[in-house]
């Protein structure tokens, strides 16, 4: 895919894996950051920047294993105006078809005196050396004016007429701390593009933080002045508040295309899967009432709206469930469901590429799950899935839980688990309630010194028979990781999340990082 640059066409950016993976407790491992990426490139994405190559060596591995694999979108690393950082992304980018460099500096006076201790001057110098440095590396870069929107006007002019100089095509401007109101900052692009001399070298950039709630108010509000990229997220994932929510930017510029005429090259109908993905894999769960994603987007509970619904789904309904991928289920799935039918299932569900033995433990699984639940939603096929993929290495691995609990007591687990490929005695331990009583028990048959940071449980379905997800996070010398694990009991799908935590960790423990770093 070449990125058109028609008046009217909208470059969709995506930041999941960078500024989204910033959030604390969001880390993703190199897997499902592939998984992500793929899905995103499916989505039609046209930039995805997959990492800040230099703030570890995990990512730099999955830069360079996104520019592998990743052949229709670019794929961007980021680097701050340094010429190490600049060379490590440019290393990082090394196998990628498309690549871009994203070089960044704070233009500020209030991040310039106390964050850089630099002085204006030394600022401009470097951002001509760093895009000169990334020009002679790559054909595609981007400059970014971190703390653009409470940059003076007159030296942010000079910033990016200069990046355009040494040869920046992309020029961001970021609010980066979400400060900005969509009349301000859409006029500041409005004036840079009307002010700087050579601005119609470059495209320009949104990217914006939601402390107040605006991110996507201010970024729609650039691209009326005359921004042609925005940078987003699936679901808004970002440090603190967030980032723009790359599905209500796409929604918003599909249904108000009457006043906002501005195509992008995204599919919408992935983004069901995509929000699906990333909040299983971050563990962070999206609200109900989130816009486009949100459980309840599409839910019409009041009579009123439910009898205009009938009448002419128009009445409350500005866009269709389908548009966003939420489908009516062509293909029922039941405990007489075969085998053949469950790789259909899979593929209408997305999963295109998933192993034989992985699609085999899902399909066992699932067989288990339709004995015991009446009606098998795709919601619990995909959960079910979820909690296979990738997991075929897992040095730890679940075997058997049997649990005591209730007002009586006491409340104890029997866990069997195996440890590469060898099936432990069961253990047996007691705690305050079932859970404590599960987690002593992984911590007494694999001990280890990590410290939960998160338990979350979420019904897959309605009905008391729903699966229950468990999302699990564990902090080890200040690198966390998130569990998840699917089950129809609550406490064996705690089991799950938990051991699968516990081999993420395992397998960082292998990987040495230098400390990590953020932009
Ligand atoms: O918010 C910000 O300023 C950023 C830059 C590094 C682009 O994320
Ligand atoms: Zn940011």
């Amino acid at each position: 895919m070449t990125i058109s640059r028609e008046a009217n066409r909208v470059i969709i950016f995506d930041t999941t894996l960078r500024d989204g993976e910033q959030s604390p407790g969001a880390s993703m491992n190199l897997e499902e950051k592939l998984r992500i990426a793929a899905t995103l490139e499916e989505m039609g994405v046209d930039v995805i920047e997959a990492g800040f190559p230099i703030a570890s060596n995990g990512d730099f591995e999955s830069v360079r294993e996104i520019g592998r694999v990743v052949k229709n979108s670019t794929v961007a690393g980021l680097a701050r105006a340094a010429r190490m950082d600049i060379d490590r992304a440019a290393e990082a980018l090394q196998y990628a078809e498309r690549k871009r460099i994203h070089t960044f500096i704070s233009t500020s006076p209030l991040h310039m005196k106390y964050k850089l201790q630099m002085e204006p001057s030394a600022v401009l110098q470097a951002v001509t050396d760093s895009v000169t440095h990334a020009r002679n590396l790559v054909e595609d870069v981007e400059w970014s004016a971190e703390d653009g929107s409470r940059t003076e006007i007159d030296f942010l002019c000079r910033c990016v007429e200069a990046a355009i100089k040494a040869g920046a095509t992309t020029i961001n401007i970021p609010d980066t701390v979400g400060y900005a109101v969509p009349e301000e900052y859409g006029a500041l692009f409005r004036t840079l593009i009307e002010r700087v001399p050579n601005s119609d070298k470059a495209i320009f950039s949104v990217h914006c933080h939601n402390d107040l709630g605006l991110a996507v108010a201010n970024s729609l509000s650039g691209v009326a002045n005359g921004a042609r990229q925005i940078e987003c997220t699936i679901n808004g994932l970002g440090e603190r508040a967030g980032n723009a929510a790359l599905e209500e930017i796409v929604m918003a510029l599909r249904t108000r295309s009457d006043v906002m005429p501005y195509a992008n090259g995204i599919r919408t109908e992935h983004i069901t899967r995509a929000s699906r993905l990333v909040s299983t894999v971050t563990g962070f769960a999206v609200q109900p009432n989130k816009a486009i994603v949100g459980a309840n987007a599409f839910a019409h509970e009041s009579g009123i709206h439910q009898d205009g619904m009938l009448k002419n789904a128009q009445t409350y309904e500005i866009m269709t469930p389908e548009s966003v991928g939420l489908n009516r289920s062509t293909l029922v799935m039941g405990k007489h469901s075969g085998r053949a039918a469950f790789r259909a299932k899979l593929k209408e569900l997305g999963y295109e590429d998933m192993g034989d033995n992985a699609i085999n433990d899902a399909f066992r699984r699932f067989k288990d799950l339709a004995d015991r639940k009446k009606d098998v939603f795709d919601e619990d096929i995909v959960a079910l899935v979820d909690d296979e993929v990738g997991r075929q290495h897992d040095r730890v691995k679940f075997l058997a839980l049997q649990v005591v609990a209730g007002s009586r007591g006491p409340q104890h687990a029997v866990l069997e688990i195996e440890v590469d490929g060898k099936a432990l005695p069961p253990v047996v331990s007691f705690g305050n309630g079932p859970v404590d009583a599960v987690l002593n028990a992984i911590r007494s048959a694999f001990p280890h010194e990590a410290r939960l940071q998160l338990y979350q449980v979420h019904a897959v379905t309605a009905g008391t028979d729903a699966q229950a997800e468990v999302t699990v996070r564990l902090e080890e010398n200040g690198k966390t990781v998130n569990g998840q694990g699917a089950d129809a009991d609550t406490l064996v799908a705690t089991a799950r999340a938990y051991i699968h935590a516990l081999n993420k960790l395992l397998v960082k423990r292998q990987k040495t990082a230098p400390a990590a770093m953020s932009a």
